[in-house]
């Protein structure tokens, strides 16, 4: 069989454009600008409010991908979309996306990993272009965490922010695009991040909506933990599978949720900040949004050339976790 490459030949991002400084939040919640930016890296951050869903979003990062890959939506054979903040429980959000965009000759499904959303999409994705069964797949990650958030708890509200980003995923010239992924999960530590009811496990009721149990609960302290344990180990996997090694990178896109993560990463791969694509100030934890809007700026900032090695690194609710490596396209 033909080792079909498979590359990022357009990449989007919607942002809303209400934003919530930590100003904003003080006046909310017992918590300080100075606190929220020493512990995490964040300024502000950017909220959907009533009229922005998931899939509007992530619609809209949709179209600006295909724009930037010069195609059109008829050509899109599959779209994912990575979200744990679906419009509905069912139908998908990759479906509604379907037929916001009209493309009408896509299957369509959701992925729900958490943060590591895009970066499981992204892999999955990347195989339906290598085997030949699609060529060209639509890759969304988003999230409107905003909806979710207990808007009374310092400890989780002051960390996320709503948005999404895409890419398209197409063959490409044999030696770039995506060389690598390592993806992993840990379900013991599914408590420690969990959105506890509105499931099958405890459908809503006047009691779940009482005790609050319909926003995000966490564990800071061992998430941070998980995280500074896997961030690291996860690019030096994806490298290892290329016989590549971290000064082999010429870019890092990591997870926005916070500085202090990112950093502590970054040491230990001994990569230079100026090497880090940081926007965590701007728009928080955008879960699933986070690195694919990352990766939009940084390559509209002229940051990411052709030929580049980039590789991206996430981890979020599940546990999970996930690194990909690619040559820039
Ligand atoms: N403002 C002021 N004080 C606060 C706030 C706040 N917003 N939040 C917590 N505090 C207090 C705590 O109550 C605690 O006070 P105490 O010592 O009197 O009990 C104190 O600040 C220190 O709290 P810690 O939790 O120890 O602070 P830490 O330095 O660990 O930072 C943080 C907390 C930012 C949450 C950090 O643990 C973290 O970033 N964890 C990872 C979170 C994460 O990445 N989650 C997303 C996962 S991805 C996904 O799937 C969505």
């Amino acid at each position: 069989m033909k080792n079909i490459a498979v590359g990022i030949i357009g990449t989007g991002s919607y942002l809303p454009p209400t934003i919530l400084t930590n100003r904003d939040l003080e006046k909310m919640v017992d918590t300080s600008d100075e606190w929220i930016r020493t512990r995490s890296g964040i300024m502000e951050r950017r909220i959907t409010g009533p009229d922005i869903a998931t899939s509007d979003m992530a619609a809209e990062a949709a179209r600006r991908a295909m724009d930037d890959a010069k195609i059109t939506p008829e050509e899109i054979d599959l779209i994912i979309v990575g979200t744990v903040t679906p419009d509905n429980a069912y139908p998908s959000t990759a479906c509604t996306v379907q037929r916001k965009i009209g493309a009408v000759n896509a299957a369509a499904f959701d992925l729900a990993a958490g943060c590591s959303g895009y970066m499981y999409s992204l892999a999955v994705g990347t195989q339906f272009i290598k085997t030949g069964f699609y060529k060209k797949v639509l890759v969304i990650g988003g999230d409107n965490l905003s909806k979710f958030t207990d808007w009374t708890d310092r400890a989780t509200c002051v960390l996320f922010g709503d948005g999404a980003g895409a890419a398209v995923l197409s063959e490409v010239e044999e030696g770039y695009g995506l060389l690598s992924f390592h993806l992993g999960a840990d379900g013991s530590g599914g408590d420690l991040l969990i959105l506890p009811a509105g499931g099958s496990r405890m459908p809503a009721s006047e009691e779940t909506v009482r005790q609050r149990l319909h926003y995000t609960r966490m564990n800071g302290h061992e998430v941070y933990k998980f995280a500074v344990r896997v961030m690291d180990k996860a690019v030096k996997e994806a490298l290892e599978k290329i016989g590549m090694k971290p000064e082999d990178l010429d870019y890092l896109v990591p997870h926005q949720a916070n500085i202090r993560i990112i950093n502590h990463a970054a040491r230990r791969l001994k990569i230079p900040t100026e090497k880090v694509f940081v926007n965590i100030h701007k728009y928080a934890n955008t879960s699933a949004g986070s690195i694919a809007i990352a990766l939009d700026e940084a390559k509209r900032q002229g940051m990411i050339k052709r030929g580049d090695i980039v590789a991206f690194v996430g981890f979020g609710a599940g546990l999970t976790w996930g690194a990909g490596v690619c040559r820039w396209v």
